[in-house]
């Protein structure tokens, strides 16, 4: 598995690497939020896969690739205008995009990835979406950074599951519970597990870069992902809001 990140600034400011698909969804896009955070996860998802399938990063080679949805708003992937089997995930979070990227042809199955600020997250909050385990786990660390961390931890690998499932929030956050472990590779990655009511297990990882926090899950154990050349790093990444600035298009 491989995974990319990008920042809205690295986007280019044309439109010749979307394809007209991508035009059309972009041109209805009026907020500017809505339109930066498309922009910026096509930019990373589409790159991301032009490396992995070894087609370059021309304009030609990007614009070739295209993410599209099946109707639950989970992703796929198609080259040159044929579905693809390989699998991803994008996630976006204060300017900045991230993709995971499965083997080509498939193997890896569904995958999920999302990225999280670390942020006070409320009381209410974990008591309303955590489990009994998890929420005990949570208001047992000292108030402050060990607990924001452990929070969105937890709710970040529950968005990746539930995004391996292809259900995302329509599912009950409760129905997954999450288990992660607090020792970190050399390359920064620590073992989580994601376990569904039914017993259905997401195993996956974790990392912290800076004030981003990034989970990943599959249906399978897997090593860590690599991650690709020539995308933005998250450990130096600043969390961007340009579009406070001009909120409509
Ligand atoms: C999946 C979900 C939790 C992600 O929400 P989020 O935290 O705001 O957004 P993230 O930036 O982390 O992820 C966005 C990406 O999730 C992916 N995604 C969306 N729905 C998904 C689903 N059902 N399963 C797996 N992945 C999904 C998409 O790739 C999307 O990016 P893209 O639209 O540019 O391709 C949320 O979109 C969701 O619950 N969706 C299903 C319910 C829904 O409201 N659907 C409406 C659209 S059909």
């Amino acid at each position: 598995m491989w995974w990319l990140a990008h920042g809205e600034q690295e986007v280019p400011a044309g439109v010749d690497w979307l394809t007209l698909r991508e035009q059309t969804i972009l041109a209805e896009l009026r907020y500017t939020k809505r339109r930066v955070e498309f922009l910026t996860r096509r930019w990373t998802a589409k790159r991301a896969v032009a490396m992995v399938l070894g087609r370059g990063l021309t304009t030609t080679a990007v614009a070739g690739v295209e993410i599209r949805h099946h109707p639950s708003g989970a992703p796929w992937v198609a080259v040159d205008g044929q579905p693809a089997a390989i699998d991803v995930s994008i996630s976006d979070r204060a300017g900045w995009a991230v993709c995971l990227v499965g083997p080509p042809g498939g193997a890896s199955g569904p995958l999920g990835i999302d990225l999280e600020l670390v942020e006070p997250r409320s009381d209410a909050f974990v008591g309303d979406f955590f489990t009994a385990g998890e929420v005990a786990g949570v208001r047992g660390l000292p108030a402050g950074e060990a607990r924001d961390e452990a929070a969105n931890l937890i709710w970040s690998a529950k968005e990746s599951a539930l995004k391996v499932l292809k259900v995302g929030l329509r599912a009950d956050t409760r129905d997954v519970e999450v288990d992660f472990s607090q020792e970190r590779r050399a390359d920064g990655w620590a073992p989580l597990a994601v376990t569904g009511r039914d017993g259905a297990a997401f195993p996956g990882w974790w990392r912290r870069d800076g004030v981003f926090l990034l989970t990943l899950t599959g249906r399978q154990l897997a090593p860590p992902p690599v991650q690709l050349e020539g995308g933005g790093n998250l450990a130096e990444a600043v969390p961007l809001h340009s579009w406070l600035a001009r909120p409509r298009v």
